[in-house]
């Protein structure tokens, strides 16, 4: 937590699943810093799409490329992770994929060892990227982080959603963002969220 303000004060590292120029899910994260409450700080960790592939010849303390470094890095920095993702082919994008192998080495003092973890994501489909959720939790949990079970955030139809610039324009979705991350916050600092709002 963090060592400047309050004992309460939560730093919250936030990856989009998508380095697409005009991407809805970075949109969501630019927005969700805007509806922090108080007490939670958002960085965009801006270098996740230049992530190489995973090599485990390369993870070594010599070798190691220094987009996965710095990604490590923030995360062990962060007191909890909040990622924005769509679904490609019905499943988590590689980007996120790519993220989470560097992120889950090395075996037992992993950076992601125990973060809280929140999973929102917009798609342009009816499906609001349920089934990328999905996947992508079960994911994390299997590695043992904890994810928020609660409340939920997954935002259909994007082009409604958003302005020309970008600015996120649906009260409900935004007013929902706003009680993710106060849930994120609240389970980082007591261990536990207030659930049961899907
Ligand atoms: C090859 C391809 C596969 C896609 N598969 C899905 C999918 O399975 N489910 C879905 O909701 N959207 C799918 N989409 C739409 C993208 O998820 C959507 O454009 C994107 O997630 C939203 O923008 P962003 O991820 O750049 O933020 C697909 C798009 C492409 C190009």
């Amino acid at each position: 937590m963090s060592t400047t303000g309050s004992e309460d004060d939560v730093s919250i590292l936030a990856m989009s699943g998508s380095g697409r120029a005009g991407s809805p899910n970075t949109a969501l994260l630019h927005a969700a810093r805007g509806l922090a409450p108080a007490g939670v700080t958002i960085e965009i960790h801006e270098g996740l799409a230049q992530v190489p592939r995973y090599d485990r010849d390369e993870d070594t303390e010599s070798r190691l490329p220094p987009a996965a470094r710095d990604l490590r890095a923030a995360v062990a920095k962060a007191d909890g992770l909040l990622i924005a993702t769509g679904e490609l082919t019905f499943a988590v994008p590689e980007v996120v994929r790519t993220a989470l192998a560097w992120l889950v080495r090395p075996a037992m003092s992993t950076p992601l060892l125990r973060k809280d973890v929140a999973v929102i994501g917009v798609s342009p489909g009816g499906f609001g990227t349920v089934r990328g959720q999905v996947a992508l939790r079960q994911l994390l949990a299997g590695y043992g982080h904890r994810v928020l079970s609660g409340p939920e955030l997954l935002v259909s139809a994007a082009h409604d959603r958003f302005d020309r610039a970008g600015h996120l324009i649906d009260h409900q979705a935004a007013q929902r963002l706003r009680e993710v991350l106060a849930a994120l916050r609240e389970q980082i600092v007591h261990g536990e969220g207030p659930g049961g709002t899907r």
